[in-house]
């Protein structure tokens, strides 16, 4: 073929796409095409996240009938202004399929006082088989407290066909908090709010946002892990902190990505929170106790760290036993735990009621820092 023949196809090839659109995925122009015709540029749509010209959730780059599609909502450019920056927004009744979907409560932004009892239903859907996990991340997410038991009878969080289990008892406020969910076996995993305006009269809200990732994806969770942190320092509060009392009925694992050349894992209280509130799992509040606690004195509700050495005053003590109950972690200054155990997970495990001795405890906040192998 000459150049003329090509260029002739080139031209009515450009025409032609021009009135359909811009398919995705598709290299308009390849760079020796756009060699010869430096006034076309070079689009590429292939389906990235884009930040949307306004609002903080991130978009996916489509073009306009992809987004339309996906019933999402056209907030700016991207692709060199080929393609458009799709929001998308799933509500109550709906199936999540796209990456970076937004899960609201109805009448959101605003919030909803729900008039009795509401039953808002949404499925995540596998996309594709090379989906294995979700992560939900809850932006924001508050419900009704836990009654003086722990329990959820008035609103309730429910996500089922996930591996790991996720707690069934879930309400109160979750804000801030993440979760990592394996399809498994199945193809669709479900999130159901039961909102109940009678029991409690005030107002809920939700945002949370739905992230694919493939099976061989570098960010994906190892298998177990509800949650999983991939930094060298920071914190976990425990699912409902503070709420008070805290959840009944926990039972998951939260999981640190050791680092390049981590040796041990230092975990202690956070600091800037009510000293209080920062680690109490039973008896009251404010009592102190400080120790890791054999397992039939701390059975009822407890953190498990795998622990090398407990460090309470300047001189660091062997082995301790894995548990921490009551106020064990909340001792001022420095209390440490430390753990050599890879990887660095802990379990967070609580039971079903808050006897008379448990006064208002309000679960953990705890740090972690990874720390380099100490010299022999
Ligand atoms: C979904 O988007 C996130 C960025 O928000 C990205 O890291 C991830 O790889 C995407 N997942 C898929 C399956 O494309």
């Amino acid at each position: 073929m000459g150049l003329k023949n090509i260029s002739a196809t080139v031209a009515l090839w450009v025409t032609f796409m021009c009135f359909l659109g811009i398919s995705s995925g598709e290299q308009i122009l390849d760079k020796r095409f756009g060699k010869l015709f430096p006034f076309f540029s070079i689009v590429r749509i292939t389906n990235q996240p884009c930040v949307p010209e306004s609002g903080s959730q991130m978009g996916t780059c489509f073009t306009n009938t992809q987004c339309e599609k996906a019933a999402g909502t056209v907030n700016g450019k991207c692709a060199s202004g080929f393609g458009v920056c799709c929001v998308v927004s799933a509500t109550c009744e709906s199936t999540i399929t796209q990456n970076n979907t937004v899960f609201r409560n109805r009448d959101a932004p605003n919030s909803f006082t729900p008039t009795g009892l509401e039953l808002c239903n949404v499925r995540i859907s596998k996309p594709n088989s090379k989906i294995c996990q979700v992560k939900l991340d809850f932006i924001s997410m508050n419900l009704a407290p836990a009654d003086a038991m722990g329990q959820c009878m008035s609103d309730r969080l429910s996500i089922n066909g996930a591996t790991p289990n996720v707690p069934a008892n879930l309400c109160g406020m979750l804000t801030g908090q993440s979760m990592y969910l394996d399809f498994g076996s199945s193809d669709r995993l479900s999130m159901s709010m039961i909102t109940d305006g009678a029991a409690n009269p005030s107002a809920r809200d939700w945002n949370v946002k739905v992230t694919y990732y493939e099976c061989n994806a570098q960010l994906r969770a190892p298998d177990g892990c509800l949650q999983y942190f991939t930094a060298a320092t920071g914190q976990v509060r425990m699912l409902g902190y503070p709420m008070a009392p805290h959840l009944a009925d926990l039972d998951y694992t939260v999981c640190v990505r050791p680092e390049d050349g981590a040796g041990s894992i230092v975990w202690s209280h956070c600091q800037g929170e009510p000293a209080g509130d920062v680690f109490s799992m039973t008896k009251a509040k404010r009592m102190d106790d400080t120790m890791g606690m054999p397992e039939d004195m701390c059975n009822m509700d407890y953190v498990m760290i795998m622990t090398d050495e407990v460090m309470s005053t300047a001189v660091p003590m062997p082995k301790m036993n894995d548990r921490y109950c009551g106020n064990a972690l909340k001792a001022m200054p420095p209390f440490t735990v430390r753990s050599t155990a890879k990887p660095f997970i802990m379990r967070v495990k609580t039971d079903s009621t808050e006897p008379a001795e448990d006064v208002m405890n309000t679960g953990f906040c705890l740090a972690w820092r990874q720390e380099p192998p100490r010299p022999k």
